[in-house]
């Protein structure tokens, strides 16, 4: 059978089985594959959600920052750095004995401008940049040393185009900036796994530039252990035999894969394809907000096989597959409300504005039990 016939089938299958499955949360279901993670905002982090804890603790062993660890957030202005909500972060990992993601050192978005400016005007000198990002990643991946587990060290290098992004970090430093990141990351903690984090590189030729920026990594002796497939999809984008294609094409280099920002977009998103580039804005138009009072059961049902058919994927790669991480742990909190059109109501993730687990999470458990 082709896999693709054999995934979907198992996906299938997966969700017509009978729920009430004899094992506790998505987390025991995969332990012997790999670990489950969850991304948390601000207030989860500080405990204002009781809601999202009661489905982390049952559900999750792993968790991600979804902005506070980013370097608007961390250092806000020049040496002023801002450790309140990263530590209670960094200490909820350590008291649950997570798996602690850092995210993120180097990236072109949430990144305020006075990084990239030069003392005396204009843009900072590459030795001015240098000195800075040397400055935050030993700060940061120092105070969490052996801590924080995995670091996204870069983030979105590669563009949609399929060529290098034209990101003020890469005009100014060059690939050598990149390669100094992994270095230092890896000084400050020798024990962290360090990551190449990206999105739509299913997508072959975006793939073939990332592929080829992992080897150019690996022969100027940067210390890369893993690539992050970020895994935000739609419905229908993209064809997830591309998935398992882009898994196969990263293990040969010899990193592990972890998909680091999954979630699956049911609203209709016209003609973007499969970016994930957080610039992006549409405007607000009601016909594109379609489930404001709930999901169709058929669009639940398809939720469910997609999602089904990622873990189906993932499984049959977990000699190299290290994590699978859910961005966001409930629809209040998804991203996709606001982006990319504000104001909508998302239904992305695994567990509904009520904290209800959907279909999915039963047919995800029934892949690993098939
Ligand atoms: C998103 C967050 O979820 C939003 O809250 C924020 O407004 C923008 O960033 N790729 C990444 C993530 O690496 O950091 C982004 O997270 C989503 C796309």
């Amino acid at each position: 059978m082709k896999l693709k016939t054999m995934l979907i089938g198992l996906a299938a299958a997966a969700v017509i089985s009978t729920p009430a499955m004899a094992v506790g949360g998505l987390k025991d279901a995969y332990k012997d594959a790999f670990v489950i993670g969850a991304a948390l905002n601000s207030g989860e982090i500080m405990g204002n959600n009781k809601l999202a804890d009661a489905i982390v603790a049952k559900h999750f062993n792993s968790i991600s920052p979804e902005n506070d660890l980013k370097w608007e957030n961390i250092q806000p202005g020049p040496e002023r750095y801002n450790f309140t909500v990263p530590d209670a972060y960094v200490a909820l990992g350590e008291k649950n004995h997570f798996y602690t993601v850092g995210h993120v050192l180097v990236w072109h978005s949430q990144t305020p401008s006075w990084v990239f400016e030069g003392k005396n005007g204009g843009p900072a000198t590459k030795e001015e940049l240098l000195a800075r990002l040397k400055d935050h990643i030993f700060t940061v991946v120092g105070r969490y040393k052996g801590k924080i587990k995995s670091w996204d060290v870069v983030n979105e290098v590669v563009g949609d185009d399929g060529k290098m992004r034209q990101s003020p970090w890469y005009k100014i430093g060059g690939e050598e900036l990149f390669v100094k990141a992994f270095q230092w990351a890896h000084e400050a903690d020798p024990a962290a796994e360090l990551t190449y984090n990206d999105y739509n590189i299913e997508n072959p030729n975006k793939r073939a530039e990332a592929l080829a920026f992992v080897k150019r990594m690996k022969a100027a002796g940067a210390p890369i252990t893993q690539v992050g497939i970020q895994g935000h999809y739609t419905l229908d984008v993209p064809d997830l035999k591309l998935l398992d294609d882009t898994i196969s094409d990263f293990a040969k280099l010899g990193v592990k894969i972890a998909i680091t920002e999954l979630d699956i977009d049911v609203l209709p998103r016209p003609n973007l394809g499969a970016t994930a580039d957080v610039a992006v804005h549409l405007a607000e138009d009601p016909k594109l907000n379609p489930y404001v009072h709930g999901l169709p059961e058929a669009v639940q049902q398809k939720l469910a096989e997609r999602y089904a058919t990622v873990f189906a994927i993932c499984l049959k790669h977990k000699d190299v597959i290290t994590r699978v991480t859910l961005w966001g742990v409930t629809d209040a909190d998804t991203w996709h409300n606001g982006w990319p059109i504000p104001n909508r109501t998302a239904h992305s993730l695994l567990f509904d504005r009520a904290g209800n687990a959907k279909p999915a999470v039963d047919a995800i458990i029934a892949v690993a039990q098939h």
